[in-house]
């Protein structure tokens, strides 16, 4: 529900360092957050990395080096964490190269996880020695158990959900991004028309389109500043927000 996020305004996004900006919001005051934070790996936004025109693609995505990713893990989860109000909750994206990291990080700033979804997605990047990676793991994990948003809108809401990538033909783009429909499924389940939704990792801006679209206030970070641009634009409807066709895309090769 709405209430005051200090220095911030509610349904703005801002650059700079999610380590230090979430310290600044209030505490108790976010009743949603759902991110999809750097990886813990050697990931470039390298036009050779992906099977699209590279020109279109934003450089300059900042990773977390293998190392400190515990760490880094550690920090922003549990600040994100005080922000959250008492009936809360949290879906994080991740790898499974970073998933220990990440689940260690929740149970440490008290959160209990209540789900452990997989997300499946088509076209892993090509592999010879190897199964080809076509998951990542999504968290949902929760400040009280007894008490947290769930809107079962469906009777049988399984914990594999296949969704497609997007792939977003002749416009520019940042590297990764999240289907807005895989977005739009976790705010319907875990939030209310008005509620506070926070990403502090928002790259293209994913959570904030969707939440706005759907009724949900947001707010959300983001340290480069041309994806901070490109989320800014996109949210206030300048650029077209999602993609033009769904096709072949070689993204996510963790
Ligand atoms: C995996 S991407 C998020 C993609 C997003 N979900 C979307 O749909 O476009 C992670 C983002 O976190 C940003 N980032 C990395 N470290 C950060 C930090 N310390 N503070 C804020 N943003 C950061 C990266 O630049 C990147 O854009």
């Amino acid at each position: 529900m709405t209430g005051s996020l200090g220095p911030f305004a509610l349904d703005e996004v801002y650059l700079g360092d999610s380590l230090q900006l979430l310290r600044e919001i209030p505490p108790e005051s976010i009743d949603l957050i759902i991110t999809d934070p750097p990886f813990g790996i050697r990931f470039r936004a390298q036009r050779e990395n992906y099977n699209r025109t590279g020109a279109r693609v934003l450089e300059g995505y900042q990773e977390i080096d293998a190392g400190h990713y515990g760490e880094f893990s550690g920090q922003w989860i549990q600040k994100a964490t005080d922000t959250l109000t008492s009936t809360g909750s949290m879906y994080v994206v991740s790898g499974w190269n970073g998933l220990k990291e990440v689940l260690a990080a929740l149970d440490n700033a008290g959160l209990t996880t209540v789900n452990h979804l997989i997300w499946k997605y088509q076209f892993g990047v090509f592999t010879r020695r190897k199964y080809v990676t076509s998951h990542y793991h999504i968290l949902f994990a929760v400040k009280d158990p007894r008490r947290y948003t769930f809107n079962k809108i469906h009777h049988y809401p399984e914990d594999v959900w296949e969704i497609k990538r997007e792939y977003w033909t002749g416009k520019i783009k940042t590297p990764t991004k999240l289907p807005e429909e895989l977005v739009e499924r976790i705010l319907l389940y875990s939030s209310n028309p008005g509620d506070i939704v926070l990403d502090p990792f928002l790259g293209s801006g994913t959570v904030a389109a969707v939440s706005k679209r759907l009724g949900r206030r947001f707010l959300g970070f983001e340290i480069v500043s041309d994806y901070h641009a490109f989320a800014r634009r996109r949210i206030s409807g300048t650029i077209a927000s999602g993609p033009e066709e769904k096709s072949r895309s070689a993204e996510g090769g963790n």
